[in-house]
C-alpha cells in the first residue's frame, strides 16, 4: 500500500470484501471480512486517505433461483429481502462502507454487457459446446478428472452433468502472462502460502478456457448475453466485474481512474481461484490493471459431527453474530476475531475463548487502566486533568516514547495486514502502562504531598488513554469513542467500567 506522496491530492485507498451470495442469511464468516475490510478503511480514513470501502451481495445463478423458488418468491423479491438481512447485520457491527453494490443493479448490469460486448469482438469470447460437470451450491464447472462418485472435489456435493453450447472465454491464452505476472508481483497474492498455491497450480495445470454462459431456458435468472437471444451470463463472470462497475467503469471515467486499481480484495480462501485466475485474466483482457493485492484470509471452523469443520450454511453449523454480540457486546466481537487468529489462518469459533480474552484483554487491561486512571484523577486532583507540566521532565519517560513509537509499529502490522500483531502492538502499550501504575505506587506519592510528580504520572497515563482510544478506533470504534467522551474536556467525565468481567 502506497505511502504519502507530498504536494499532492490525498491518496486514496480502495477496499473490496466479496459479495455475498443472498440464498442465507449471513454468519460469522461473512462478518469476518467484513470487519476486517471496515478495519482496513476506519484505519486508512484516520491516516487521512480517501477511502472507498465496497461490499455488496451476489444476487444471480442457479443457487440463488432455487432458493427463491423454494419460498415460492420471484428471485429479485427474494434478494431483496435478503439483501436487508446483510445490511441490517452490517449496521449492527458498526461496517462503514461507503457503496453497496447489488449485482442486479443497473449499473452493474451495464458494465458487465460493456465488458462482454467488448471481449466478444476482440474475440476472447466464442461459442462452443460444453460436455462436463457443474456443482451447483459452488456454482463451479468441475474439470473431468476432478469428479469422483459425481461429488464435487470442494465441497463434496452431487454435481450436474451438463452438455449444451456455450460461449467460453479464453483463459487459457493469458496462462504464461499470469505466471509471469504473479512472479513479478510478489505481494500480488496474500498471505505467502496462496501465492505458492496459486504459482504451484498454475505451473502444473493447463488452464482451460472458462465458460461463461447458461443457456436461458435452464436458468433465466441471470444478466442477458447482449449478443445472445438464448444466454444469460454465469454468476462467476458477472460478480467479478463488481469490483470495476462500482468505481464506474464504462460509465465514469473520472472516477474509475481515481480508485482503481483496487488496492486491496479481501476474500476467504475458498474463492481464491477465481479472484487469483479468473480475475487478473478478464483484466487484462479489458487492457485494465489487476488489484494491487489479493488478501485470502482463513476459515472460521465449529464442531460437526465431532470434527471442526468450515463454517457453513448448508452445513448447519453457523453462529448467528447476532447472538454473539447481543450476548458480549459488537465491540468484544470485533476484537475477537481480530485478535484470536492470525489473519490468513483457520480458527475455530469458540465460546469459552472469547470469555477469555474479554476477561483478560478487555477487562483486566484495557478497561482497568481506564477505570483506574479516571479513579486517580478524580481522586488526587478532583476530576480535573493536571497540565501544567514539565515537558522535559517527562521526555525521556519510556511511555512516552513508547506512544510515540506506537503509530509506526501499527502503519507497518497494517500493511502487512496482519490484524492481530497490530493489536498485540496496543496492548504491549496498555500493558506496560498498568505496570508503571503498580510500579510508581501513587497512593505513596499522594501520602507524601509529591503533588509534581503524581501530576506527571496521571499526565502521562492520560496521554496513553488517548493514544489507544485512536488507535483502536479502526477495530473497536464505540470503545474508541467512550474512552474519548470520558477525557475531552480537561474536567474528566468518568463512567462505569468498559468491560465488567464475566463470571465463568
Ligand atoms: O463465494 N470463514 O459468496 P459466499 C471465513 N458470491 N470466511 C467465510 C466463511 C468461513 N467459514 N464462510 C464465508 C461467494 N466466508 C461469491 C463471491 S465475489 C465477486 C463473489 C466469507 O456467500 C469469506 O469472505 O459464499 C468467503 O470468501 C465469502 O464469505 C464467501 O461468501
Ligand atoms: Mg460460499
Amino acid at each position: 500500500m502506497n505511502g504519502k506522496s507530498l504536494n499532492k491530492m490525498k491518496d486514496k485507498f480502495y477496499v473490496t470484501t466479496p459479495l455475498y451470495y443472498v440464498n442465507a442469511s449471513p454468519h460469522i464468516g461473512h462478518s469476518y471480512t467484513n470487519i476486517a475490510a471496515d478495519t482496513l478503511a476506519r484505519f486508512y480514513r484516520n491516516r487521512n486517505y480517501e477511502v472507498y470501502f465496497l461490499t455488496g451481495t451476489d444476487e444471480h445463478g442457479q443457487k440463488i433461483a432455487k432458493a427463491a423458488q423454494n419460498e415460492k418468491l420471484d428471485s429479485l423479491k427474494f434478494a431483496d429481502k435478503m439483501v436487508n438481512r446483510f445490511k441490517d447485520l452490517w449496521q449492527k457491527l458498526n461496517i462503514s462502507y461507503d457503496d453497496f453494490i447489488r449485482t442486479t443493479e443497473k449499473r452493474h448490469e451495464k458494465t458487465v454487457k460493456w465488458v462482454l460486448d467488448f471481449l466478444y469482438k476482440k474475440e476472447d469470447i466464442y461459442l462452443h459446446k460444453y460436455d462436463g460437470w457443474y456443482c451447483v451450491p459452488c456454482e463451479l464447472f468441475v474439470t473431468e478428472g476432478f469428479v469422483v462418485e459425481n461429488k464435487c472435489p470442494d465441497c463434496g456435493r452431487n454435481v450436474e452433468r451438463i452438455s449444451e453450447a456455450c460461449y467460453f472465454f479464453r483463459l487459457s491464452n493469458y496462462q504464461e502472462w499470469l505466471i509471469d505476472y504473479i512472479k513479478n508481483h510478489p505481494d500480488f497474492i496474500k498471505p505467502n502460502s496462496r501465492y505458492n498455491e496459486v504459482l504451484t497450480f498454475l505451473e502444473t495445470n493447463e488452464l482451460r478456457d472458462l465458460c461463461i454462459s447458461r443457456p436461458k431456458e435452464r436458468l433465466s435468472w441471470g444478466i442477458p448475453i447482449p449478443f445472445s437471444q438464448d444466454h444469460v451470463t454465469y454468476v462467476w463472470f458477472d460478480a467479478l466485474i463488481n469490483y470495476v462497475s462500482a468505481v464506474g467503469f464504462s460509465y465514469d471515467n473520472k472516477k474509475f481512474s481515481k480508485f482503481w486499481p483496487a488496492d486491496i480484495h479481501l476474500i476467504g480462501k475458498d474463492i481464491l481461484r477465481q479472484h487469483a485466475i479468473y480475475w487478473p485474466i478478464m483484466l487484462h483482457s479489458l487492457d485494465i490493471e489487476p488489484p494491487k493485492m489479493i488478501f485470502a484470509h482463513g476459515w472460521w471452523l465449529s464442531p460437526l459431527k465431532g470434527k471442526n469443520q468450515k463454517m457453513s450454511k448448508s452445513k448447519g453449523n453457523i453462529v448467528n453474530p447476532l447472538d454473539v454480540i447481543k450476548k458480549y457486546g459488537v465491540d468484544t466481537y470485533r476484537y475477537f476475531l481480530l485478535r484470536e487468529v492470525p489473519f490468513g489462518l483457520d480458527g475455530t469459533f469458540q465460546e469459552e475463548a472469547l470469555e477469555k480474552r474479554f476477561n483478560s484483554d478487555l477487562a483486566n487491561d484495557l478497561g482497568n487502566l481506564v477505570y483506574r486512571t479516571l479513579t486517580m484523577v478524580e481522586k488526587y486532583f478532583s476530576g480535573r486533568i493536571p497540565e501544567d507540566i514539565d515537558e522535559n521532565s517527562i521526555f525521556l519517560n519510556p511511555i512516552i516514547k513508547a506512544i510515540k513509537d506506537l503509530g509506526g509499529r501499527i502503519d507497518k502490522a497494517i500493511c502487512e495486514v496482519n490484524f492481530s500483531s497490530a493489536l498485540i502492538e496496543i496492548w504491549t502499550l496498555i500493558n506496560s502502562a498498568n505496570k508503571y501504575i503498580e510500579e510508581t505506587k501513587p497512593w505513596n506519592l499522594f501520602k507524601e504531598k509529591k503533588n509534581k510528580e503524581l501530576g506527571e504520572f496521571l499526565f502521562i497515563l492520560i496521554e496513553v488513554l488517548k493514544k489507544v482510544a485512536s488507535e483502536i478506533y479502526p477495530f473497536m470504534p464505540e470503545t474508541a469513542t467512550k474512552i474519548k467522551e470520558q477525557i475531552k474536556k480537561d474536567k474528566i467525565k468518568k463512567a462505569p467500567p468498559l468491560f465488567p468481567r464475566i463470571q465463568q
